[in-house]
C-alpha cells in the first residue's frame, strides 16, 4: 500500500490539504493524525469495518477497546449514555484536552470499536489539527495510538512512518506533539472517578473538581494479583530492545552505580546507554548519556520520553540504566509508562 503523507502546519491550517486527509475517513480508510498527547490511528469510529482496519495496521488484539475522539463537547450523548453529571464537570474543566472519559456506550458505537465492552472512551482533543480534522470528516474518530502494538507511542510523524508505512493509506504530518505521554483515562463508570491510566491530567486535578477520585488499584505495583482495569493496561507495553534497568535512591550514589554498571557492560564487549535528567547528564563520564531533559520541568521529561525509547532502540544498545522521575504530579505519568518499559526492573542503592 502507498501512504500519503501530508504535510500541514498546526499555526496555519490549509482546509484543502487537510480535506485530503478526511475523504480516507469518509471512504472507511486510515488516517494517522496528531493530537497534543500523542500521534493517533484514526478511522471511523461507527464503522465496524474501520475499527477491524485499526486492529489489523497496529497488529493490536481486537479485545482492547479505541478512544473515540469528537470535536465538541455535546458530541458526548452520541457516543454515550446514562452521562454522569461528573462527565459533564469534567468536561468543562479540562476539554478540549488530554483526558479520556469512560461511560457507558450508546447503542450507534459498533462493539468492534469498544473491544466488545459496553462502555466507551470519548476523548476531545485540543491539538487544532486533530479538531479540525474531526470537524471536516463529519465522523467521530476511534483512534488508539498510531503505534506498532509493543511500541512506544509516536511523538512525531516520523515515528509513525517507521512503524505503519506502508500499511496505511495516508499519515498527517503535524510536526512534533506537546504533551508527549497518551491522554489520563478516567472512568465513570464506577461509584468514585478512578484514574485507569496516569497522564498529563493528574489525580489532585480530577480531585479538585469531582472532589472524590482515586487511582485504579490494579496499575499500581503493590498488589500484582489486582489487574488494571483498561485492557491496554494489562499488556506488555513500550519494551525497548535493550534490558532497561531504573536506578533509585541517593542522587550521587545513582550516578556512581550506573557508571560502574556501565564500565562492566563495556569490559564484557556489550553496549550500554544511560537516561539522565539534563540536571546530572553529564556527570557520567565516559558512557553513552541521553539527556531526557530537565527534572525541574517535568513535563520536558514527559516530552521526550518515547523519543529517546525509539533512539535507544534505533543505537541497538544492549543495556540501558535510567534514573528515576519520581515526582508528585506528571511524574506519577511518567514513571508508569519508564516502570513497564523496564518490566518493573528497579535497582534500589
Ligand atoms: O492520548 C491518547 O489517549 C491517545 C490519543 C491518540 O488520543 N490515544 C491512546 O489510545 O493512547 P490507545 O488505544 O493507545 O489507548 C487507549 C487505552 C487502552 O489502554 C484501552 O484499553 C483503554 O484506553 N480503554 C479504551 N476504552 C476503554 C473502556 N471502555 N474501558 C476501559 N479502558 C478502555
Ligand atoms: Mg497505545
Amino acid at each position: 500500500m502507498n501512504t500519503e503523507i501530508i504535510k500541514i502546519d498546526p499555526e496555519n491550517i490549509d482546509p484543502q490539504a487537510l480535506d485530503k486527509a478526511c475523504e480516507y475517513i469518509k471512504r472507511g480508510e486510515l488516517v494517522a493524525f496528531p493530537t497534543e498527547t500523542v500521534y493517533g490511528l484514526g478511522g471511523d469510529a461507527f464503522d465496524p469495518n474501520a475499527s477491524r482496519s485499526i486492529y489489523a495496521a497496529k497488529g493490536r488484539p481486537s479485545d482492547n477497546p479505541l478512544i473515540v475522539h469528537i470535536a465538541e463537547i455535546s458530541d458526548i450523548y452520541d457516543i454515550g449514555k446514562n452521562i454522569p453529571k461528573t462527565a459533564e464537570i469534567l468536561a468543562e474543566a479540562f476539554w478540549p484536552g488530554p483526558m479520556t472519559l469512560i461511560v457507558e456506550k450508546s447503542t450507534s458505537v459498533p462493539y468492534e470499536t469498544t473491544g466488545g465492552l459496553d462502555t466507551v472512551a470519548i476523548r476531545l482533543p485540543s491539538h487544532p489539527i486533530a479538531r479540525e480534522f474531526i470537524k471536516r470528516s463529519e465522523r467521530f474518530i476511534a483512534a488508539p495510538s498510531a503505534n506498532t502494538s509493543g511500541r512506544p507511542s509516536p511523538t512525531m510523524a516520523s515515528h509513525v512512518i517507521e512503524d505503519l508505512s506502508g500499511r496505511i493509506p495516508c499519515i498527517i504530518d503535524g510536526g512534533r506533539v506537546e504533551i508527549g505521554l497518551e491522554s489520563t483515562i478516567i472512568d465513570l463508570t464506577e461509584s468514585i472517578p478512578t484514574i485507569l491510566r496516569p497522564g498529563a491530567i493528574s489525580l489532585k486535578d480530577v480531585a479538585a473538581v469531582t472532589k472524590d477520585a482515586r487511582m485504579d488499584p490494579g496499575i499500581g505495583e503493590e498488589n500484582p494479583s489486582v489487574r488494571p482495569k483498561a485492557p491496554g493496561m494489562r499488556y506488555r507495553h513500550y519494551a525497548p530492545k535493550g534490558e532497561l534497568t531504573i536506578v533509585e535512591g541517593d542522587r550521587d550514589k545513582v550516578i556512581e552505580r550506573i557508571i560502574e554498571e556501565c564500565q562492566t557492560r563495556t569490559k564484557t564487549g556489550s553496549t550500554s546507554a544511560v537516561i539522565a535528567c539534563s540536571e546530572s547528564a553529564k556527570e557520567y563520564r565516559d558512557c553513552l548519556v541521553f539527556d531526557i531533559g530537565a527534572k525541574m520541568r517535568e513535563e520536558e521529561i514527559a516530552h521526550n520520553l518515547y523519543d529517546t525509547l525509539r533512539k535507544l532502540d534505533e543505537e541497538g544498545i544492549e543495556y540501558i540504566f535510567s534514573e528515576s522521575f519520581d515526582s508528585p504530579d506528571m511524574g506519577v505519568a511518567v514513571m508508569n509508562r519508564l516502570l513497564k518499559a523496564a518490566g518493573h526492573r528497579v535497582l534500589r542503592v
